[in-house]
């Protein structure tokens, strides 16, 4: 994780210009920019089949779009596997799928990556390290768990976002991107991981947020935008909108005061 925001606040660490996807002959995106600074988050709102998802695995490295570019700290790139992303330091937080149920948390924060020797082929794993630094990075992002040892299939649905979430941003993320992290969390557990955003957006990480409720995007963004039909529809800086306005992008819909002529999309 990188040390703080500073007065680098401005730079834009990942741009996304004119990106098109097709499969087969639906058009999931046509056109879709998108701009991300560091230590902000970014709020993308849309409809049930919108778009979201799909420009997201665009910009992790999942899909290749069919059309478009992606630029990390204005340096053109190419991700031709999730692999290629997270060296460029961006990091897709996956619901807690991704994660192992019978391991425990130390090992789910470095699983496939942890630190140890290279021998030959094979990576002789130090444990201990493994279980020091995992315990270090929880403490830095304020999450608590009675032990790195605990099994994470013991853990809650918020403690185990919050796990996806370290995993995510124990290699020096620049961008993390969520994909509807709270949809499956009871309410005490969501404010939770939206504190846990808050703490990475004070260390500099730019954070793109999926959400479908108002009340995670009105707590925890800088600015929203709407994707409607695959397209960009309106964006605007948090403190210009309104939850009724946004729920009217969703829709497709814009009142007088909303509209990309007013919010120039970046
Ligand atoms: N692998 C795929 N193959 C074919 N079509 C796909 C694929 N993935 C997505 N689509 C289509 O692309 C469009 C956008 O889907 P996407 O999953 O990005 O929507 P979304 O905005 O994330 O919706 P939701 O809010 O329901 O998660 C949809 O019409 C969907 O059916
Ligand atoms: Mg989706």
């Amino acid at each position: 994780m990188q040390a703080s925001a500073g007065s680098g606040r401005d730079q834009i660490l990942l741009e996304a210009r004119g990106i098109t996807k097709y499969f087969g002959a639906v058009t999931a995106l046509e056109g879709v920019n998108l701009k991300l600074s560091r230590g902000e988050v970014l709020g993308v709102v849309g409809d049930n089949g919108a778009g979201k998802s799909t420009l997201m695995k665009v910009l992790s490295g999942l899909f290749r779009p069919s059309e478009g570019e992606i630029l990390i700290q204005g340096q053109p790139v190419q991700f031709n596997s999730p692999r290629d992303s997270h060296k460029a330091g961006i990091e897709m937080v996956y619901q807690d799928l991704a994660l192992a149920g019978n391991m425990p948390i130390f090992e789910n924060i470095y699983l496939g990556r942890e630190p140890g020797r290279r021998v030959g082929g094979l990576t002789i794993v130090n444990h201990a390290e493994s279980r020091k630094l995992a315990a270090e990075h929880l403490a830095r992002l304020q999450i608590h768990v009675k032990s790195v040892d605990q099994n994470v299939e013991d853990l809650s649905g918020g403690q185990r976002q919050a796990v996806a979430i370290a995993r995510a941003t124990a290699f020096d993320a620049k961008v993390v991107i969520m994909d509807e992290p709270t949809a499956a969390l009871a309410i005490k557990e969501v404010g939770k991981v939206l504190d846990l955003i808050k703490r990475l957006k004070d260390h500099g990480v730019g954070v793109i947020l999926i959400s479908h409720r108002m009340d995670d995007v009105f707590y925890v963004c800088d600015r929203v935008m709407a994707i409607f039909h695959g397209r960009n529809f309106a964006e605007a800086p948090l403190k210009d909108t309104n939850r009724n306005e946004v729920i009217g992008w969703i829709m497709g819909t814009k009142g007088h005061a909303a509209g990309l002529a007013h919010d120039k999309v970046h």
